[in-house]
């Protein structure tokens, strides 16, 4: 599904990531770890159109989406949610919910003055929206601030939200940074439940390896911004160089 090719981004001379390839197989989820500074966000953010990679290819259903708007790849089913959660605070969770769908007609300049053209999409929207935020447990505060959920709630809001704009590849920055323990393993099982409902694949950046491992097919450790291992959880803890660049050992 999701196919990188030896892709660079560097800021000034700043190689962040130095010839990257890696691949998500639909209906896979795949942990992406490494030391910090090692160039995960910066890999994340140049996927989902932030930055432009300055060489390589990266191929969504074999198509080129490198160099694409954001907008664009998102629209071509690729959704991500960030390292710090990127809400609208003072906004309602329900608000927030509604945000990416898509093709909102009332967001139209000639739409707009007209109720009848909107109100019918968009009480559909609020009921998937609702029962996004209820799938989460999180129906009780859909009408209140963002700025008022939990650290744990709000990562679940951030991550559920994204089905709003029927993605089919999540990449989660760090799904669990900042949230007690107990609900960091709960996120995780939303990711899962998420990935059978509605088949979605995950490239999942995470610290929390613990919980990570229980959960991924597949992992590939970053170091200076380079690839130095890929395989499966078991495999990945033993492999030496990983246990030298990352755990020290
Ligand atoms: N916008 C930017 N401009 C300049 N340098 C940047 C920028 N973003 C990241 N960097 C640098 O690129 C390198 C990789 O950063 P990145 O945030 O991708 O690492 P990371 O693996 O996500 O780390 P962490 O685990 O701490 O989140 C770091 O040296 C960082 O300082
Ligand atoms: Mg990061």
């Amino acid at each position: 599904m999701l196919d990188l090719h030896n892709v660079h981004k560097r800021f000034g001379r700043l190689a962040a990531v130095a010839g990257v390839s890696l691949r998500v197989e639909a209906g896979e989820i795949v942990g992406l770890i490494g030391p910090n500074g090692s160039g995960k966000s910066t890999l994340l953010s140049t996927i989902a159109g932030a930055y432009c990679p300055d060489d390589g290819e990266i191929l969504l259903d074999d198509q080129p989406i490198g160099g694409l708007a954001p907008d664009q790849i998102f629209a071509r089913g690729l959704a991500r949610s960030y390292q710090d959660p990127s809400l609208f605070f003072r906004m309602s969770a329900l608000d927030n919910a509604l945000l990416p769908a898509r093709g909102q007609r009332g967001e139209k300049a000639r739409h707009a003055p007209f109720r009848s053209r909107w109100w019918g999409q968009e009480r559909a929207h609020v009921a998937e929206a609702a029962a996004i935020l209820s799938d989460l447990k999180l129906e009780a505060r859909a009408q209140t601030p963002a700025s008022d959920l939990s650290g744990g709630q709000m990562k679940l809001l951030e991550i559920g939200r994204t089905l709003m704009g029927e993605p089919r590849l999540l990449l989660l920055d760090e799904p669990t940074a900042g949230v007690a323990p107990s609900l960091a393993y709960t996120i995780f099982e939303e990711i899962e439940r998420m990935r059978a409902a509605h088949g979605l694949s995950f490239l999942i950046v995470e610290h929390r390896l613990e919980i990570l491992f229980d959960f991924v097919d597949r992992l590939y450790v970053m170091h200076l911004g380079q690839v130095i291992a890929e395989g499966k959880p078991a495999e990945i803890e033993q492999n030496a160089r990983v246990r030298e660049v990352y755990f020290g050992a």
